[in-house]
């Protein structure tokens, strides 16, 4: 199945737009170690401490809106956003637990409300980014079940789930499904290195119940479809775990 997947949604020969600059983020980056450094740092966490002393407010705005389509890491994605984030919130200060949705595109809001739970409020709380609060509640252990079970959804600051509009995208053109997964990675990386500069570690998850998602968020049909999730708190180490400097075997040689 997935080989005749990859198949069919080979990517043709297209004619893409050109890049455009974009203006950058309002929200200046806290990095005080270069790029470089925090590229040769950053690992997945496998274990986050469910006793943390909760995020910043301003760490947590600050991480999110490293992935919206203004921020550098996508003045080089040349199309318009089609990804956006349903997020579960446990432990961040003045953040009331509970799911919230960050659309990455303003014209996606009205399609994410029509197509999502109705007893969702829709409540923007935040001014520097389109943050909205959608349910207030503990979100721990669901997001761990949904998650196939992996403490890492539920033990951290928060974890999300990147939400595609799905079926308008690939009905397009099928290759498109390839274009989504490559949003959702551009965004997980940008992920994985905020979390560090913020003092914190990230974990993609690969690994969740897609069906039961969609039920949890009100998606009835395929219109969108969470294509990856991710999760970011206070790692703990597993000393059993060896470390070696990142790219040590290219710098003996
Ligand atoms: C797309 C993707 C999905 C992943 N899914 C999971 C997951 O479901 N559970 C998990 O514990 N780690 C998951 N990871 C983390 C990988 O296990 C980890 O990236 C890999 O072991 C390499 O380690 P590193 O990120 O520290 O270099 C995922 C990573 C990526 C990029």
């Amino acid at each position: 199945m997935i080989d005749e997947v990859a198949i069919a949604v080979s990517k043709p020969s297209t004619k893409e737009p050109a890049w455009q600059a974009l203006q950058s983020s309002p929200l200046a980056s806290a990095a005080t170690q270069t790029a470089t450094s925090i590229i040769r740092q950053r690992r997945s966490a496998q274990q986050f401490d469910g006793k943390m002393a909760p995020m910043s407010q301003a760490d947590f705005y600050r991480i999110l809106s490293a992935v919206l389509p203004t921020s550098p890491a996508f003045q080089v994605w040349r199309w318009s956003a089609k990804i956006h984030l349903f997020i579960f919130v446990h432990r961040v200060e003045g953040v009331t637990s509970g799911v919230y949705a960050l659309p990455r595109h303003h014209d996606a809001l009205e399609k994410l409300k029509a197509g999502s739970l109705d007893t969702f409020k829709w409540e923007r709380i935040a001014k520097e980014l389109p943050l909205y609060h959608l349910y207030s509640g503990d979100c721990r252990q669901f997001a761990k079940t949904l998650s196939c079970h992996q403490p890492i959804a539920s033990d951290s600051a928060f974890s999300l789930g990147m939400v595609a509009e799905f079926s308008e995208t690939i009905n397009d053109a099928a290759w498109l499904y390839r274009r989504l997964f490559w949003e959702t990675g551009l965004i997980g990386q940008v992920l994985y290195l905020e979390a560090e500069v913020a003092g914190y570690r990230g974990t993609g998850i690969g690994c969740f119940f897609d069906d039961s998602v969609h039920e949890l968020f009100g998606f009835k049909d395929t219109q969108f479809q969470s294509l990856y999730h991710f999760t970011i708190g206070k790692p703990l180490e597993d000393k059993r775990i060896e470390t070696l400097p990142a790219y040590e075997h290219l710098e003996k040689s």
